[in-house]
């Protein structure tokens, strides 16, 4: 039997992971969002039917696992609602809003003896995949250097809404995009251990409120009446067990002509290094071979990056439950980055490099 799945929260990404979910054969039992058309669109786009509330879809037999998609503040107190009710759970990034928080969910999820799995669905991305092949293999040797970054000239989510409010986000471009780069980074360099982080982080731009000149915005449409009070960009040092650095630029919204500025990953390893955008459909390799630098374009089919690494990360949320094997991304890896996180907001507070705090 296929797992059975609840979706918690209906907004822009519920309905993302019902529809990779329903892909990858899940299947769809309902929907539950404070806003109840929002559960009611959802099902009925998707299949399923919609909870009058969280209680009475948790309290369901016939659902074994609910993906989390709900503002931030909410990832803890709804995780381990579910986890207590003895589902597996696929939580959205960031993992929650302190490393505190993050820990109590991760020793529920133990008590509880059920998957919980951390959105960082960029690993599922095919050029991600492709580098990794030839990370596992050994051939990049010792990776020393990482760069990272996302830049966008006016990508600032729901401007007055949940994601510029602190109280309810935790941050901003950091929390939002950076999550995803830092987990990757780490990912990609072995599970390293980040150990501190030195940053800067900035406001302005995407934060004038009456004169944010966009063409576009995910979770719209801006509310002028509303709050922004976290950074719009981010740039941070991260230094790691080991000796590896990484390098992290993260921009909702900078003034910048399109496509100058590479975004994605750059990783420097003493035998091999590449270079690929998240959501490209190629990656550049660049090695020696017998005492000749070559270049090595690993082949993958790929039509559509972004749905193949959600796919990617029901494959494994689905293995995980139905067949015991780890999930995409664990607690630790939500831990580790809201520890980065944590320093990355401490340094760019105190103009000092911090300690990142795993422990
Ligand atoms: N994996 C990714 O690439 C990715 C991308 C964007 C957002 N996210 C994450 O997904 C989560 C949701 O983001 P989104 O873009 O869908 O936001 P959204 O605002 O579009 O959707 C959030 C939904 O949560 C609902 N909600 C609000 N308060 C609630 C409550 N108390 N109980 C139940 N539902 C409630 C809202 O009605 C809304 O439908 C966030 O944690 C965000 O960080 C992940």
């Amino acid at each position: 039997m296929s797992m059975r799945l609840g979706i918690v929260g209906c907004g822009a990404i519920g309905n993302i992971h019902a529809a990779a979910a329903k892909r990858q054969g899940v299947d769809l039992v309902g929907a539950w969002d404070i806003h109840e058309g929002r559960a009611a669109l959802l099902t009925s786009t998707h299949g399923g039917r919609a909870f009058g509330s969280l209680d009475d879809l948790l309290a369901m037999k016939e659902i074994d696992a609910v993906a989390i998609a709900v503002p931030n503040n909410l990832h803890a107190p709804l995780a381990i609602q579910s986890l207590r009710a003895g589902k597996h759970v696929l939580l959205e990034k960031p993992m929650a809003m302190s490393t505190a928080e993050c820990r109590t969910i991760k020793a529920e999820a133990i008590k509880a003896r059920r998957v919980l799995e951390l959105g960082f669905v960029c690993r599922g991305a095919p050029a991600a995949r492709a580098v990794r092949h030839f990370i596992d293999a050994g051939r990049f040797g010792r990776i020393s250097h990482i760069k990272c970054a996302s830049y966008r000239r006016r990508g600032v989510p729901g401007l007055g809404g949940w994601f510029t409010t602190k109280s309810i986000s935790g941050g901003g471009a950091v929390i939002d995009l950076g999550v995803h780069l830092i987990d990757l980074s780490l990912f990609l360099a072995g599970n390293a251990s980040p150990t501190h982080a030195s940053a800067q982080v900035f406001s302005g731009l995407g934060c004038r409120m009456r004169d944010y000149v966009y063409t576009a915005m995910w979770a719209g449409p801006p509310r002028l009446d509303g709050t922004c009070d976290v950074e719009d960009g981010a740039t941070a040092l991260i230094r790691c067990d080991g000796g590896l650095t990484i390098e992290m630029n993260v921009f909702w919204a900078a003034n910048l002509p399109e496509g100058q500025l590479s975004d994605g990953l750059t990783i420097l390893g003493d035998k091999a290094g590449a270079t690929f955008q998240i959501f490209g459909r190629s990656a550049k390799i660049a090695t020696e071979e017998e005492g000749r630098l070559v270049d090595i374009v690993p082949h993958f089919t790929c039509e559509d990056p972004d749905r193949e690494m959600w796919d990617a990360q029901y494959t494994q949320f689905r293995r995980a439950v139905e067949d015991g094997v780890a999930p995409h991304a664990d607690a630790d890896a939500g831990i580790r980055v809201q520890a980065t996180v944590e320093a990355i907001y401490a340094s760019a507070a105190t103009g000092r490099e911090v300690p990142v705090s795993l422990s």
